[in-house]
């Protein structure tokens, strides 16, 4: 849950290493630092906060010119986020540093053992124990000649846990040593140059080709030659692959916000799926790995996922039950994990992730493989765990998503779901060619569609700012769009900090509509569907008690609109099962719009980072 930056070549100056890490800064923001072999001696830098107070504290160092480093941002798991816990953390002589992305859970006994043979501990955090753990093995006087990753092999196989890490020793100043095991890490090749870095972003401004360190994997780092063993010390030769991603694609582009740009990119990235897995000879998935026999077969599909990629897996719950007559059953992977499911044999789990290392996402698939079932997972990312673990994978080609909240990468799951069900529904024959060519063409509209919606975005800005005076919020919908709804609430409350709940409309009488008062702001989403009446019966109800609704209706809904304090209007898709796509974008634009007229930071919640690798 934490960013890793790392560099060893040609002397440079440490504002490249901090434009490096500023793209990791996603993954965590409560600390930072920097550790280089400088002199013969271990410098250090740390601040508690965001990089540019970092950025400013090494200003003063501006004439240094650094060989070899490591660069952290931290999500603080174990110890406050105080620049006593900021990494790299350090050993007793302050001779070796090291960063880490993850969680050690045996680190209490580590300690204990460790301060019991003398070492002296400065922080409350799991991390520092490796450091000491290393130091430990690499002073060890039995063995005269150890080296640098010697030490590291035989400290990380005492750790349990998830972790990625970098270490420098001005023991070994030339060395810059990697590891991996269930933490994301990837090496840049460059020219007389390494880097290391949690994810690709960091690495897009100096580098074109990469390695996605393997799980339980180790690199040596020396200027541009890289060794990779294993937990069992074998070399091993890595695949070397080009970086797929643009450096634009990572880049705010004049735009205030990454949100606001993901947002935006949306038609785009329909378009870009649309073309992949569905061109002019019809469906095609190349990681879907499954035969077709296999696919025809099932009559059930597990779903886990947390969070936005929940919410994609529930709306996808409607239409695969609906186009492929599938039982199909979705959890938040942190029950998913815990739940006694019956899963058997050839299973078909789903597992969404944007960035393929959510620690609950990955654990359920964990769980899922020790019965016997298959994996598919919808991933953003490529060279993550989580496509690692999979059987087959449909990569959502979103491009990177910055933005701690998820939005182009949560209409992307749908929409591969989408495509992934006709394709399903016409193994399975459960769909015609007739039905399935009508909703291909509906499909292929979306991004006009949600064209329309953010041209007029300045409509929803409006009345965004007129509701951001609420202090809570209930989001209404029915059927297909009731995840809509558990998603517009997420969105609105994670980065404007306003309480909101979501809620099936048809519930609320059962309990919720207790809150309704004229405080309370009312978000309904109230589509010409087959629950259009029911709908609007629920919003008479909230309305009768003085519940302050904005209904997202279609054109001409003059029902819907005179029970409503403000509406914005969605396009009209033939087929309403689509209408999720368009919600979102609404949703979306509303929580930003709110959020920023509250003057949140936007980008960067409090409390939350993008990815989540901690239980
Ligand atoms: C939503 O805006 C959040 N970013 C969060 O709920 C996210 O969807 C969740 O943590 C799952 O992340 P993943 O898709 O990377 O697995």
């Amino acid at each position: 849950m934490c960013g890793i930056f790392g560099y060893t070549g040609e002397k440079t100056s440490p504002s490249l290493f901090i434009s490096g890490l500023s793209r990791l800064e996603y993954r965590g923001y409560d600390s930072c630092g920097l550790a280089a072999i400088l002199n013969g001696k271990v410098f250090l830098k740390k601040r508690s906060g965001k990089i540019h107070q970092l950025k400013k504290d090494l200003r003063k160092n501006r004439n240094i010119k650094i060989p070899i480093c490591i660069l952290h941002t931290r999500w603080a798991t174990h110890g406050s986020p105080n620049k006593v816990n900021a990494h790299p953390h350090t050993d007793c002589k302050k001779e070796i540093a090291i960063v880490h992305n993850g969680i050690i859970e045996n680190y209490l006994q580590l300690k204990n053992e460790l301060i019991k043979k003398g070492h002296k501990f400065i922080s409350q955090t799991d991390t520092e124990v490796i450091a000491h753990l290393i130091e430990n093995f690499y002073n060890d006087s039995s063995k005269t000649e150890i080296t640098l990753e010697k030490a590291v092999l035989k400290a990380v196989k005492k750790l349990k846990g998830s972790f990625s890490l970098g270490v420098i020793s001005k023991k070994d100043p030339e060395k810059l040593i990697a590891v991996r095991k269930g933490s994301p890490l990837i090496i840049g090749i460059g020219k007389n140059r390494s880097f290391l870095a949690s994810d690709i972003p960091a690495l897009l401004a100096f580098v074109s080709k990469v390695i996605y360190l393997g799980d339980e994997e180790i690199a040596i780092l020396v200027k541009e030659k890289i060794k990779v063993i294993n937990f069992k010390g074998e070399e091993i030769r890595p695949e070397i692959e080009d970086v797929k991603i643009k450096l634009e694609e990572a880049d705010k582009r004049g735009l205030e916000h990454f949100m606001l740009k993901e947002i935006f990119e949306q038609p785009k990235v329909i378009r870009k799926i649309f073309s992949s897995y569905h061109p002019a000879e019809g469906f095609n998935f190349p990681e879907l790995r499954f035969s077709k026999d296999y696919l025809k077969e099932l009559d059930k599909i597990y779903i886990t996922a947390c969070g936005t990629a929940y919410h994609a897996g529930y709306v996808a719950k409607y239409f695969l039950e609906k186009y492929c007559g599938l039982d199909v059953e979705i959890d938040v992977s942190s029950e998913f994990r815990y739940r006694r499911l019956n899963l058997k044999k050839d299973s078909l789990v789903i597992a969404i992730s944007q960035s393929g290392e959510t620690a609950d996402t990955l654990a359920s698939v964990r769980e899922a493989k020790t019965k016997g079932a298959k994996i598919l997972s919808l991933c953003n990312v490529m060279g993550s765990s989580l496509v690692k673990e999979s059987d087959s994978v449909i990569f959502t080609l979103a491009g990177p998503e910055i933005s701690v909240a998820s939005t182009k990468t949560y209409t992307a799951q749908v929409f591969c779901l989408y495509l992934f069900s006709l394709f399903l529904g016409k193994l399975k024959k459960s769909l015609s060619e007739e039905t399935i060519g009508r909703i291909l063409k509906e499909l292929e509209k979306i991004p006009f569609y949600q064209e329309e919606i953010l041209k007029e975005s300045w409509k929803v800005r409006k009345i965004a700012n007129r509701f951001s005076r609420f202090g809570s919020f209930l989001f209404l919908g029915r059927g297909i769009n009731y995840p809509s709804a558990l998603e517009g609430a997420l969105k609105l409350k994670e980065i404007s900090y306003i309480p909101a709940e979501g809620y099936p409309a048809g519930e609320m009488k059962h309990g919720p509509i207790a809150l309704i008062d004229e405080y309370r702001a009312i978000v309904c989403i109230a589509l010409k569907d087959e629950l259009h009446e029911k709908m609007i019966s629920n919003m008479q109800e909230a309305k009768a008690r003085k519940g302050k609704i904005l209904a997202l209706i279609n054109d001409n809904d003059d029902q819907a609109s005179s029970l409503s304090h403000n509406v914005i209007y969605i396009p009209q898709v033939l087929n309403q099962d689509l209408s999720p796509l368009l919600v979102a974008v609404c949703l979306q634009l509303f929580a930003y719009f709110v959020a920023k007229k509250r003057k949140c930071e936007i980008d960067q919640p409090r409390n939350l980072a993008k990815s989540v690798t901690v239980e």
